[in-house]
């Protein structure tokens, strides 16, 4: 298992692109945003996994991981309530989730390889109860809502370096996520691509910031920032279009993250 510190982890700098030809927000297009990549990247680490029991990459290290669970356990986050993990890749996130005693927790990914991953990982740590689905998360299935905590570490990143159309699968991304997750329910970011106040902007409309969480700082050449940043958000009551953002669900259906609250 590749243990980054918490910096990033190496895997979060090869996600910044802001050089080279930016489109108007600022991020050059990357196969880092395309399923092709991630695709490719976890068919290596399953093979890798089936070989040597290595789990691959752990985006922004073991601490981020940590850092998330301390706050879960911090604000008393029942462990019953539903958790989604979106872009889960290896799945190493749920099983440190499900050590902590969080039993209703779901992990889904675009890449069918990275949801194989994780089954292998899971079944290996001698885990049940938890779920797996290969779900596109700008195009989620109707079954998919109902969720109390919704976490995203380097998925919203890798979205946004999507060579085709970018800015709109982010208008996209809030949508679904205003789907998936419940009134007051929690939307907990890492990122490395953009800054609290960048995210601020990215996810204003229905959601309002809750916390931020510490990260490592940088000093250099007498500046200093954070390189990454880790910030919770909840989701709001109304639109500002005075909207409420759940969707019905189509008659008979079950909300796979409905059980709390
Ligand atoms: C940077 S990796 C992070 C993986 C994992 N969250 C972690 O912290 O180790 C980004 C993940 O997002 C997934 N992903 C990207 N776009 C997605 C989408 N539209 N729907 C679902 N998963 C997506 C990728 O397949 C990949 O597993």
């Amino acid at each position: 298992m590749s243990e980054g510190a918490d910096d990033d982890g190496g895997a979060g700098a090869a996600a910044r692109s802001r050089g080279g030809s930016p489109r108007g927000d600022g991020f050059s297009p990357s196969a880092l945003g395309t399923r092709e990549h991630w695709d490719a990247v976890y068919e290596r680490e399953l093979q890798t996994f089936q070989e040597y029991g290595d789990t691959g990459e752990i985006w922004f290290g073991e601490e981020s991981m940590t850092r998330l669970i301390r706050w879960m356990q911090k604000h008393k986050i029942p462990l019953d309530a539903s958790v989604l993990d979106i872009g889960t890749g290896n799945g190493v996130f749920l099983v440190e989730l499900a050590k902590f005693g969080f039993s209703n927790i779901t992990g889904i990914d675009y890449s069918p390889s990275a949801i194989q991953l994780s089954g292998n990982i899971i079944e290996k740590e001698g885990l049940s109860n938890i779920k797996l689905k290969v779900e596109d998360f700008l195009n989620p299935s109707t079954k998919l809502s109902g969720f109390h905590i919704c976490i995203d570490k380097g998925t919203f990143d890798a979205i946004s370096l999507n060579p085709d159309n970018a800015i709109e699968k982010r208008k996209q991304y809030v949508k679904s996520l205003s789907r998936v997750l419940k009134v007051k329910g929690f939307f907990l970011i890492t990122s490395c691509n953009w800054t609290k106040e960048e995210l601020l902007n990215e996810f204003s409309e229905g959601f309002e910031l809750f916390e931020e969480l510490r990260t490592p700082r940088f000093s250099f050449g007498g500046r200093s920032g954070n390189s990454v940043a880790a910030l919770v958000f909840q989701k709001t009551e109304l639109t500002t279009l005075g909207h409420f953002l759940e969707e019905p669900h189509p008659e008979g259906e079950q909300p796979m993250g409905s059980c709390f609250c």
